[in-house]
């Protein structure tokens, strides 16, 4: 791994226009490889040590796993690694050009591992909802190389106005997908491959009735 993890500015311009004209935006090649290598390995890793857990929708109390909705397992980024301390330095350079282009106020990230064992899926949904909008900008980093042209795994993004199919993406080594939370839907189309990516959230701190926003 190469110690500069650095994004070039022209394809951070390139995040920039595709989130403020469509919200969403897909980019092939966008994370450095090696560093998607050491990301890979160490979930690899975790996968043969049992470290990852079902993932489950809801936070707080009403966190519940729902197979039938999503079926990865997760382990929540940490900074133990160099490798994790490389991708968060990245997601701070790209929380530091959305917070100076489109002021959104960005002031922390959360990021998970996520694997999707063969014949995982994840349901058509929104990363976050309106009024409630903790959540502002998702990420999607994907880690696993040479992904098969019949590997099924797709991300599905959805128009939120009608539904229509907007775009799928090939869940393949550093492509990095980055979208508004509570506008596009999405889904995870059944996967015939392990798949393994980072999914990740910038959060603005959102203070409800009082308490501040709520653990995960
Ligand atoms: C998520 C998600 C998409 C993907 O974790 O919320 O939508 O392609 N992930 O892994
Ligand atoms: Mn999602």
């Amino acid at each position: 791994m190469s110690d500069s993890p650095r994004l070039p500015d022209a394809r951070l311009a390139e995040l920039i226009d595709g989130l403020v004209e469509q919200g969403w935006y897909v980019g092939p090649s966008f994370l450095p490889a090696p560093l998607c290598e050491a990301l890979h390995t160490e979930l690899d890793d975790m996968t043969a040590r049992e470290a990852l857990v079902a993932a489950g929708i809801g936070r707080g109390d009403n966190h519940h796993l729902r197979r039938d909705v999503r079926g990865d397992a997760i382990r929540w980024l940490d900074r133990e690694s160099l490798a994790q301390r490389r991708y968060l330095e990245a997601m701070g350079d790209l929380q530091q050009a959305l917070n100076q282009a489109l002021f959104l106020g960005l002031f922390e990230y959360e990021a998970h591992f996520a694997r999707y064992p063969p014949g995982a899926f994840y349901r058509r949904h929104l990363d976050s909802f309106q009024g409630r909008a903790n959540r502002v900008v998702s990420t999607v980093g994907y880690l696993t190389p040479d992904w098969p042209a019949d590997g099924g795994g797709e991300m599905v993004i959805y128009a939120p106005a009608d539904g229509r199919e907007l775009a799928r993406v090939r869940p393949e080594a550093g492509t990095f997908v980055c979208f508004l939370s509570d506008r596009i839907p999405h889904e995870v189309l059944p996967t015939h491959h392990p798949r393994a990516s980072i999914a990740g959230w910038f959060r603005r701190n959102a203070s409800l009735g009082g308490l501040v926003d709520p653990a995960r």
